[in-house]
């Protein structure tokens, strides 16, 4: 592992307290590499699919599990296995294309070493050589060159891999009330309807943060503030799983905050009374899940996210592409027995998210202005302390509870 600079090794934190991060580690290349190594390939879940990306024999999907490719495949037993995507002869990429089927093995295309769907070394061709000449040496070790395995669990259709024999089962990992606010969601079979990835110019963490920051959501976006999809006058508030790392935060709509003046007080530029929607069934919306909660923003640590926005639902995975570089990738969802009318509601309520989202294109772009904005000041620190100090749930939004939450499990997990 490279060593972290002498300057910053001797204080890693300036201060011991999750309500104070250091810019530097969104900047610091050796850094990035502990957190590919600690994070990503530690001990951590990482979202790899949905279960009904994968539904039948042979059925895979390639991802990355931080800066590590990888083969996700239901193999014949119906079991869903992940392995490293890299040929254990010279190295190259076994699968070359998003997704696919495969008969009973994968052919990789530089010199056709072929690999079964539990990602064990098969065939290697012509491994006795042409008429006794040449092929490989018959002591040639297929394990020592193979590609990693990682052990995969699913949750609600959801399925997560790991590098590390250390990582606690997921219910474990992610906690009860967070839990519980996938099983709200994720209750019946669901049907994949679209997906894109986006670039961003910024660091992983400066996204992870943002989806955490249930604070900034109606003072960034016009959308959100103007037609009262979530306004801190409304309901609700954020859980945080108990080692920081997972959360949950959530709006209830309320009948009376329409009459609300707190954002003309306070001058907030989000809300225009003055805008009509042209065509208002963009939010004509039902309670889906019978509870009125019309918005829930959800994170697994490190990189995962659950999204309900009205009928609106998405996971997406943040993948880190160098210290100021990431693709953001989401994945749009209904549920199999869904009726036509509802289909069409979720479509025409997915323009509210991705990269031109009503709701959502301003965080294509606020990870940008703080990567530009700090490009010298990796020995300052930010203020995280609304709503206190700590980690610890709270029943409103005006906090920055579960921000400090992602640096508690950062730092544990990172050893800082
Ligand atoms: S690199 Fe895969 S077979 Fe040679
Ligand atoms: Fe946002």
């Amino acid at each position: 592992m490279d060593a972290l600079p002498d300057s910053r090794a001797a204080g890693l934190w300036p201060e011991d307290s999750v309500a104070r991060v250091p810019y530097w580690v969104y900047q610091d290349e050796a850094n990035y590499k502990r957190e590919l190594e600690r994070l990503f390939e530690g001990a951590t879940w990482n979202f790899v699919c949905l279960e009904a990306e994968i539904p039948d024999k042979g059925d895979w999907r390639t991802n990355h599990v931080g800066a590590l490719p990888v083969i996700v495949v239901r193999d014949a037993d119906g079991a869903i296995n992940c392995f490293e995507n890299r040929c254990a002869h010279r190295g190259a990429l076994i699968a070359l294309d998003e997704a696919g089927t495969v008969e009973s093995n994968f052919k990789c295309i530089y010199h056709a070493w072929s690999y079964d769907l539990c990602g064990n070394l098969r065939g290697i061709a012509f491994e006795r050589g042409i008429n006794g000449v040449g092929g490989m040496p018959r002591d040639f070790s297929r394990e020592a060159f193979a590609p990693r395995k990682l052990r995969t669990t699913t949750l609600c259709g959801l399925v997560f891999a790991t590098l590390s024999p250390d990582t606690p089962p997921i219910e474990e990992f992610i906690g009860a009330d967070v839990l519980g606010r996938i099983r709200r969601v994720l209750d019946r079979p669901i049907r994949v309807m679209g997906r894109f990835t986006q670039a961003l110019p910024n660091n992983w963490k400066l996204y992870v943060e943002n989806v955490k920051d249930t604070y900034h959501a109606s003072l960034l976006h016009l959308f959100f503030g103007t037609f009262r999809i979530t306004r801190l006058t409304q309901g609700g508030g954020v859980l945080v799983s108990p080692d920081g790392g997972s959360h949950s935060s959530y709006t209830i709509d309320k009948a009376d905050d329409a009459r609300s003046t707190a954002y003309r007080d306070q001058g907030i530029r989000t809300e225009k009374q003055d805008y009509k929607l042209a065509d208002p069934r963009l939010l004509d919306t039902v309670d889906e899940f019978k509870d009125g909660i019309r918005l829930q923003i959800l994170s697994v640590f490190p990189a995962f996210i659950l999204q309900q926005i009205h009928n609106c639902l998405a996971v997406r995975q943040v993948v880190p592409r160098g210290i100021d570089a990431m693709d953001l990738k989401w994945t749009y969802f209904g549920f199999a027995d869904d009726p036509p009318e509802m289909t069409a509601r979720r479509l025409r309520q997915q323009n509210l998210v991705g990269p031109a989202g009503f709701v959502s294109m301003e965080d294509g772009c606020v990870g940008g202005f703080v990567q530009r904005g700090i490009a010298a000041a990796g020995d300052q620190v930010s203020a995280i302390e609304m709503g206190g100090r700590t980690t610890e749930s709270q029943a409103t939004r005006a906090t920055e509870a579960s921000v400090r939450g992602f640096w508690k499990a950062y730092r544990r997990h990172m050893g800082y």
